[in-house]
């Protein structure tokens, strides 16, 4: 187990209430902290996952996963992050899960992003920003992109929980995270992008190789 992953997970555990309704993201982060809070014996009222696999995986464990729909507003959302900057605003979707994970992060009232010491940047951007498109609109968002100076590259991925592709973004100089946010996701056929500024973390857990966390709150 990754040993500032596994430490960052730990940490969250100390966030969940018992008979909670959780928000669950996806990624390596996550996988280890679903199996931890299975061994904490906390019990948790019901989980909305934020993609297949993380449904699978609670499944196993045990936990209610639930419908949305169903679930109503979350109290506590946990998810990984690609890249952090100092204000919390995220870059997600590395694992090509980001819609579902801002609907479920949006529908939370509080945001644990769990994350090893290698995610912290100062600028967001070099991790190349995942955008979930229409699959007719691949081409036409693209030549958006590169009108809007980065470069895009199609994802070679199986098709996303809804049915659509990935194209990763190079380039982008993320100086106003939540003005590319809106621009991004004013293109028709942009389903949503990887940056998560208009919803940022609330509550971010570093875990570090020693095994220790730090945990940093946004300021408000
Ligand atoms: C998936 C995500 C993940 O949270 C992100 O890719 C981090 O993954 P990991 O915990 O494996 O480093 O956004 O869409």
């Amino acid at each position: 187990m990754h040993p500032g992953k596994k430490a960052a997970s730990l940490a969250a555990i100390k966030h969940v209430e018992h008979d909670s309704l959780l928000g669950v993201g996806s990624g390596s982060t996550v996988n280890i902290f679903i199996e931890l809070l299975a061994q904490s014996g906390i019990r948790i009222e019901g989980c909305v996952a934020s993609s297949v696999k993380t449904a699978k995986l609670l499944e196993k464990h045990h936990f209610r996963v639930m419908d949305l729909n169903l679930a109503g507003q979350l109290e506590l959302y946990i998810d990984g992050a690609d890249e952090v900057d100092p204000q919390l605003n995220l870059i997600k979707g590395g694992g090509g899960a980001l819609t579902r994970e801002k609907i479920v992060a949006g529908a939370s009232t509080r945001f644990v992003c769990i994350a090893d010491h290698t995610k912290e940047v100062n600028v967001l951007g070099e991790f190349p920003l995942p955008i979930e498109v229409i699959p007719m609109a691949r081409s036409f968002v693209s030549r958006e992109i590169v009108r809007l100076g980065a470069d895009p590259e199609y994802r070679e991925a199986p098709p996303t929980d809804n049915g659509n592709v990935i194209v990763d973004c190079y380039g982008f100089n993320i100086t106003d995270p939540r003005a590319l946010e809106a621009e991004l996701n004013a293109i028709p056929g942009v389903v949503t992008n990887g940056l998560f500024a208009r919803r940022p973390a609330d509550t971010l857990i570093i875990g570090h190789d020693n095994g220790e966390a730090s945990t940093r709150t946004a300021a408000k």
